[in-house]
């Protein structure tokens, strides 16, 4: 008979509380346990558990495991999209996970990364359901930096379209927001022809022009290497 799966789920940071929140509408059994709470928490939590979840800041994974998880015999899984571990399944969720939490149905959506060496899915993650994809582990860093560039890196650059529209030019952000979707959604019908702009016409004046409106601002610098990184891309 299948074993019945007993995740514990570890940490009480941004994704730890979304776990939280998916699990429970999920109606898979969990418990959870962060560090402010006793450790005869977690020693209690731990006899049953078939899965533990490291839902922790990635330095803290491998020496959690080391002083507390010595005894036990469940299957390890943390989440970093950069850690490469020998004690603990890499599962990276390929998302965005901020304070606030998503729709219980969106949660199944989301893909997960997984390494290479993990076990099939029905045994890695029992009563859960989603688009997965296996690993290399050798190519998990190449891998998290594109993660990082696309995601985290147009964040900023977004963030400092907003920002600056608001204390600059005193225009209310969300008159940027049809240019944002629009951006995206042409990255999603034709991501090779989605960018615009001087750079692709070539337009050295206005080139300057920009650059010459960001002195002394810390996003001149961005600029500058996104040219040098455009010119280099085409000349391969
Ligand atoms: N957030 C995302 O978008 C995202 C996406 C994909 C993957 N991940 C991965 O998810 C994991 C957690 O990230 P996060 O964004 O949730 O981070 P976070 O919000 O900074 O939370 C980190 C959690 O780790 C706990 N922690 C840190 N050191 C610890 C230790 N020595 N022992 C026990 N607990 C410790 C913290 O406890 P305290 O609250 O007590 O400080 C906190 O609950 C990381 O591996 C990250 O790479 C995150």
């Amino acid at each position: 008979m299948r074993q019945v799966p007993q995740y514990v789920l570890i940490g009480n940071g941004r994704l730890a509380r979304h776990f939280r929140h998916y699990f429970a509408g999920l109606g898979v059994a969990f418990k959870t346990w962060h560090r402010g709470q006793k450790v005869q928490i977690l020693e209690q939590s731990l006899q049953k558990a078939t899965h533990i979840l490291l839902l922790i800041s990635d330095q803290a994974i491998e020496p959690f495991i080391d002083a507390h998880l010595q005894d036990s015999d469940a299957v390890f899984i943390h989440c970093s999209g950069s850690l490469v571990s020998e004690k603990a399944y890499g599962v990276h969720p390929l998302m965005t996970f901020g304070i606030s939490l998503y729709a219980p149905e969106f949660y199944p959506q989301i893909p997960l990364v997984i390494d290479q060496d993990a076990p099939p899915f029905a045994e890695l993650l029992p009563g859960l359901n989603h688009p997965h994809a296996y690993l290399s582990t050798a190519l998990k860093p190449k891998y998290h930096a594109f993660c990082v560039l696309a995601a985290n890196f147009s964040c900023m650059l977004w963030q400092k379209l907003f920002r600056g529209f608001e204390a600059e030019l005193q225009l209310p952000k969300n008159l940027a927001h049809p240019f944002l979707l629009r951006q995206m959604s042409n990255l999603l019908e034709d991501p090779e022809r989605a960018l615009t702009g001087p750079l692709v016409r070539n337009d050295q004046v206005t080139i300057q022009k920009n650059l010459d409106a960001l002195a002394g601002d810390a996003f001149q610098a961005i600029y500058q290497s996104f040219i040098t990184c455009y010119q280099q891309e085409k000349s391969l």
